[in-house]
């Protein structure tokens, strides 16, 4: 039985392997380790591949997050507004920042930021919102914008997932005052370790960012406030400047088997797809579905060989690391109810037909 797992980096580290090592190389000769030629020309291509105005590269996409909010500004306790159904860094970096995160609902039809319960949160210690493009879909940008404008709340992407997605033809990543990105290698941009990203279209931002990413520093040795270490790496820069060229092609191979596997299982009755609207263009980092019987599927593909994820198991609420945040089973029922359902299914762009075949045949034998 041939295995078919969920994610297979193998697969995506041969597309680039060659070229990779012979910038290593190059690297290496030069001792071109930390910034450089490698790194500008990445910060450059990623910024004009969004249309948007500049990139920050920073360690990874927890210290994006955490930056950004520093950058915008955040006191001790004051209170920003994140989904409840997203990866812990998201709110973590909050806490990290020194902040609170109040945890909001998601829709049931996108696990994206519910914009009605984000409203109803907003309270006079609420300076920010950070919303996530979960699984490469964009979040619901008008009406979130609108509640952030009305009540001058600054806004970041966290766009981790969501690197080529679209909303209304413009990409993600320009709807906040600033946006993040990780570079983990299983992301639709992945490294080969650890990278992040923050961009956004006002410079004097980007440069607070750059600053705090960097030390604090305003001359080799002059810092004009307390930074932190956090700049990416060359040779990650190098690895994500082979790969952003394919990521256009690897976005599109997604959507097509998300495509295939939406036609397959739409048909089932106990199977929830989440909803695509033609104002947005996913990216598809997980082929989502939510089921009843999510474990007793899960436990089926693996004895067939096939692997997939529970992106995420427990709405974040519930994570003990949260329990000072007061909110408690029962109150997001939405978030809650996605953490016993979801199921992410094989999804990376090097997947052949004959794959997603077996497994979409796997799934609707499930229910036979
Ligand atoms: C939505 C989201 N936010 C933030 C992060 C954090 O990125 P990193 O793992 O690069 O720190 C991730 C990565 O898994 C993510 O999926």
């Amino acid at each position: 039985m041939s295995e078919i797992p969920g994610f297979d980096l193998q697969r995506a580290v041969a597309q680039v392997a060659r070229e990779v090592h012979e910038r290593w190389v190059s690297l290496t000769e030069r001792t071109a380790f930390v910034g450089g030629a490698e790194v500008e020309a990445f910060e450059q291509a990623f910024a004009d591949f969004l249309s948007a105005t500049g990139c920050v590269g920073v360690a990874n996409g927890t210290d994006a997050l955490e930056l950004a909010i520093r950058a915008l500004g955040l006191e001790p306790g004051d209170e920003v507004i994140v989904p409840a159904f997203t990866f812990i860094a998201t709110a973590a970096a909050v806490t990290l920042a020194g902040g609170r995160p109040v945890f909001a609902e998601v829709e049931s039809t996108t696990l994206n930021l519910d914009p009605d319960d984000l409203r109803q949160r907003i309270t006079d210690r609420t300076v920010g919102v950070i919303g996530v493009h979960l699984y490469g879909r964009p979040f619901q940008v008008d009406a979130i914008v609108e509640a952030c404008r009305e009540h001058r709340l600054w806004l970041i992407e966290d766009a981790a997932q969501a690197h080529g997605a679209r909303w209304q033809g413009t990409a993600v990543g320009n709807f906040g005052q600033l946006s993040t990105w990780s570079f983990y290698p299983a992301k639709n941009l992945g490294c080969f370790g650890d990278g992040g990203a923050v961009t956004g279209n006002d410079t004097e931002l980007l440069d607070r960012v750059r600053l705090l990413a960097n030390h604090g520093r305003t001359a080799h040795y002059e810092h004009s406030e307390v930074g932190r270490n956090s700049r990416l790496d060359a040779l990650q820069a190098a690895v994500l400047n082979c790969r952003l060229p394919l990521l256009e092609a690897d976005n599109e191979r997604r959507r097509a088997i998300a495509q295939t596997y939406r036609e397959a299982l739409s048909q089932l009755r106990d199977v929830r797809l989440l909803e695509d609207r033609s104002d947005r263009l996913p990216v598809y980092h997980q082929m989502t579905i939510l089921l009843p019987q999510r474990d007793a599927l899960r436990d089926h593909l693996a004895a067939r060989g096939i692997g997939s994820g529970l992106q995420y198991p427990r709405a974040l609420h519930l994570q003990p690391a949260f329990a000072a945040s007061g909110q408690r089973m029962g109150d997001l029922p939405v978030a809650e109810a996605a953490g016993e359902q979801v199921l992410c299914l094989p999804m990376f762009p090097q997947l052949t037909d004959a794959e997603v075949d077996t497994v979409c045949k796997a799934v609707v034998q499930f229910f036979d």
